[in-house]
C-alpha cells in the first residue's frame, strides 16, 4: 500500500488567537513544529468570514511552510484572487455558508456552476493542484471527473458521526474511494476524523492524503503539538497494519 500523507489543519490555532484578537498563538509557528514532527502538509482554511485563519496567515505560510500547503477556500473573488498569486500547492475547493460551525457537507456538483468552473480553471493556469471536497456519492465523482481536477476529497463528516453505530459510512467512503481511484482521481480524505475513528479509513487502500485539524490541536493543547502530532502520524501511516 501507498504510504498515506497526513496534512495537519491548523485553522482552530487561529481560532484561539482570534479569540482574544492578540498575537498568539501563531499559526505560522505552529505550522513549523507540524512539519518538524512529521506533518506531510499544513492545511487551512481561509473562510469569507475570516473567523480564524486571516489573510495574512496565508501570506505568511505561503512563504515559511517547507512541506506543502493546501488552501481550503470557497469561490469567492478576492480569496481566489489571493490564491491566484500566492500559488499554493494545492487548493481544495469547499461549499461555505456563513451560520455553519464547520463544513458541513461537499460541494454541490449536481447543478453547473460557472464560477467554480472559473476558479478552478485561474488556479490551475496558476499551476496550483485542485482538489474538490465532495460527499462519498459516486455521481459527485463522476461530476468531478468531468471538471477537470485531478483529486477529491471525501468528507468523512458522516463516518465520524456514525462509526460507532456499524460500517454503513465506512463501507460508503470505501466504495466513493475506489469509485474515484476507477476514475483516476486522487481520493483524499478528511472532517472529523480523531484518534479514535481514523485507523478504518486510514486503512482504505485507495485514500491517499487526509486532512485532520480539531482533533490535533485539541490534544496539542494537553500534550503540545510535536506529539499530537506525531501521534496521528503513526496511526495514520499504520494504515491498518
Ligand atoms: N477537510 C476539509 C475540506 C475541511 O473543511 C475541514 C475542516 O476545516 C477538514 C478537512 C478538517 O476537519 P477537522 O477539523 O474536523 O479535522
Amino acid at each position: 500500500m501507498t504510504p498515506m500523507r497526513l496534512y495537519v489543519n491548523i485553522d482552530h490555532v487561529a481560532t484561539v488567537r482570534q479569540a482574544r484578537r492578540t498575537d498568539e498563538p501563531d499559526p505560522v509557528a505552529a505550522a513549523a513544529l507540524c512539519e518538524a514532527a512529521g506533518a506531510d502538509g499544513i492545511t487551512v482554511h481561509l473562510r469569507e468570514d475570516r473567523r480564524h485563519i486571516q489573510d495574512a496567515d496565508v501570506e505568511a505560510l505561503a512563504g515559511t511552510v517547507t512541506t506543502v500547503l493546501n488552501l481550503e477556500l470557497a469561490t469567492s473573488e478576492p480569496i481566489v484572487a489571493l490564491a491566484e498569486r500566492l500559488r499554493p500547492f494545492q487548493a481544495t475547493f469547499v461549499p461555505e455558508r456563513r451560520e455553519e460551525v464547520t463544513t458541513e457537507g461537499g460541494l454541490d456538483l449536481t447543478r453547473r456552476d460557472p464560477r467554480l468552473a472559473a476558479a478552478i480553471a485561474r488556479l490551475q493556469a496558476a499551476g496550483v493542484r485542485i482538489s474538490l471536497f465532495v460527499d462519498p456519492d459516486p455521481p459527485a465523482l463522476d461530476r468531478a471527473r468531468e471538471l477537470g481536477v485531478p483529486a477529491v476529497e471525501l468528507h468523512t463528516g458522516r463516518y465520524a458521526r456514525t462509526w460507532r453505530d456499524g460500517p454503513a459510512a465506512l463501507e460508503e467512503l470505501r466504495t466513493a474511494a475506489r469509485h474515484g481511484r476507477g476514475l483516476g482521481l486522487a481520493v483524499h480524505a478528511g472532517h472529523g476524523l480523531t484518534y479514535r475513528n481514523v485507523g478504518s479509513v486510514a486503512a482504505l487502500a485507495e485514500v491517499e492524503e487526509l486532512n485532520i485539524g480539531h482533533s490535533i490541536v485539541s490534544r496539542a493543547l494537553m500534550v503540545g503539538m510535536a506529539q499530537a502530532v506525531a501521534e496521528m502520524a503513526a496511526l495514520v501511516r499504520a494504515r491498518g497494519a
